[in-house]
């Protein structure tokens, strides 16, 4: 169904985030490519969202699991080839849905034949694409929490890295890099993607005079907390390109930093991102309080400077919601009608439409050196083991009752997770308050969140129990059950009472 609502397209959006080696499986090697998912866009159609951003699937050594790149305009074999991306883009234009990629500007891999170029000698033409210093300061690298700076023996010089050793930090502030990865951008613009979600952006501008950071002292991690001037001419640039195309195209960025207030400089003047996650409610446990201050502080650090916010719970850097909120299906349920009505673009991340925890990892199954894998597991498609992953064990071990979260379990029960995923979509796509309608919290128990939301005369009430016993929200006119986290009395005159941990969507 092709999108019809008010442009542009990504307000109105709710965006699935596909982690390609974890969604689907073709040729049964245990690892899911992208022939894989095209197979599946079925179920992504009946879940009814409107834009796939696929975290990384070109070529790459895989120390990062896809985010140290090797090779930018190419697939890496484990996912196919760049035939079938193209195919994967053009069945899911066909059916109305927008392809979102990774671009992972800060750093390539260690194996990219410019890194190999750069460390071969001192004077190679490439050295200045990557940062090299004499002495190493103290800033200090993700994933492995250690120092930022490798030796490299060949030319006797340190090399800057915010993230593994093999994950090699381009120099931005060199002008042959800026066109070099600019024309990545334009070769998938061309190739027809919808736009990218963008790597650790502010990352890409570094501090010029390289001073110690005295957070680094105390154990923080460059990722965290760079915040440079130059990242925004960097990402000026991009957005200028990106603009230069037809059919809003966008740019989301990971500002991975924990602020509110310094992400919306990213947005810059409508000129830099379309628009940046908000980290605060990945890290939020199940707690009206910690809920209501993230949400009043994107309405207060966003709203006056016409940021348009985005929500995500869950992704595949962090635990999963369910598993942060105790493992309670009720809550994370709870949660996705919290998630799919606040102001702002959704993120779904694959698997939290079935319900899904954590997998449960152990040494022999490890296999992020982050030690990220939870999250990760492959999707149970179908109630038997392997769950729909033919021939061999997956490359993850599946999260906790695959069978009777699986897929096609759900498909038929009105009552799952996946059944409310459903509706949540369906009631969104109805209804232009929840869309694009502003936002009013209602005066409540502080264990119940509440909130208008209201566009041109369309109107809807949300009311999130977070307590584990009922609380009641009188109203003073009748009211209807649209949508219930857990189906009870959907359809009826709202009586007033939330039962524990459930989430009501109210209309007129
Ligand atoms: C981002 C990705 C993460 C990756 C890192 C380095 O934070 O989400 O998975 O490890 O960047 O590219
Ligand atoms: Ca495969």
């Amino acid at each position: 169904m092709p999108n019809s609502f008010p442009s542009p397209w990504w307000k109105n959006a709710v965006i699935y985030q596909v982690y390609p080696r974890s969604f689907a499986d073709a040729n049964g090697d245990g690892i899911g490519d992208l022939s894989g998912l095209t197979a599946r866009l079925d179920h992504l159609q009946h879940l009814g969202v409107d834009a796939l951003w696929l975290s990384p699937v070109f070529r790459s050594p895989m120390c990062d699991a896809g985010y140290d790149i090797c090779d930018y305009t190419d697939v890496d074999p484990l996912f196919g080839t760049l035939a079938h991306l193209d195919e994967l883009i053009a069945q899911a234009h066909g059916r109305g849905l927008k392809v979102l990629l990774d671009f992972v500007p800060n750093h390539t891999s260690d194996q990219h034949p410019w890194f190999i170029e750069s460390r071969s000698s001192r004077d190679n033409p490439k050295r200045d694409w990557y940062i090299w210093r004499d002495q190493p300061n103290n800033w200090r690298a993700s994933i492995d929490g250690g120092s930022a700076w490798t030796w490299d023996e060949t030319s006797q010089q340190y090399y800057l890295h915010f993230f593994l050793p093999q994950q090699p930090d381009l120099n931005w502030h060199n002008p042959e890099v800026v066109t070099a990865m600019h024309q990545v951008l334009h070769f998938w613009l061309q190739r027809g993607v919808d736009g990218f979600r963008v790597d650790v952006v502010h990352c890409v501008g570094k501090d010029p005079s390289f001073a110690d950071d005295p957070r680094c002292m105390a154990g923080e991690t460059m990722v965290k907390i760079n915040d440079q001037p130059y990242s925004h001419e960097v990402l000026r640039g991009l957005r200028r390109l990106v603009d230069s195309y037809p059919g809003e195209r966008v740019l989301i960025g990971e500002v991975n930093i924990r602020s509110t207030a310094q992400v919306a400089a990213y947005y810059g003047a409508s000129d830099e991102l379309h628009m940046s996650f908000n980290f605060p409610p990945l890290d939020a446990p199940w707690d009206p309080v910690v809920f209501r201050m993230c949400i009043r502080e994107v309405e207060n650090d966003l709203g006056p400077l016409l940021a348009w916010p985005t929500w995500v719970l869950s992704n595949h850097d962090n635990s999963r919601h369910r598993s942060r909120y105790g493992g309670s299906l009720r809550r994370a349920q709870a949660a996705a009608v919290l998630l799919l009505t606040l102001r702002g673009t959704p993120f779904i991340y694959q698997g939290e439409e079935l319900g899904l925890e954590d997998t449960v990892v152990t040494a022999q199954t490890r296999v992020d050196p982050g030690g990220r894998d939870g999250s990760r597991a492959p999707l149970p498609w179908a109630v038997q083991a392997p769950h729909g992953w033919a021939g061999a064990a997956p490359w993850l071990p599946f999260a906790p009752d695959a069978d009777a979260l699986a897929v096609e379990v759900q498909e038929g029960a009105a009552d799952s997770t996946l059944g409310l995923y459903r509706r949540l979509l369906a009631c969104r796509r109805r209804s232009l308050a929840l869309r694009l309608g502003a936002w009013e919290e209602l005066p409540s128990h502080p264990q119940v969140l509440a909130y208008r939301r209201h566009c041109d005369g369309d109107e809807r009430l949300v009311c999130i129990n977070f307590a584990d016993s009922e609380h009641t929200f009188p109203l003073a006119e009748a009211w209807q059950v649209e949508i219930a986290s857990d189906g009870v009395d959907e359809g009826q005159v709202f009586s007033g009472r939330l039962a524990a941990e459930q989430a009501v969507i109210l209309c007129r």
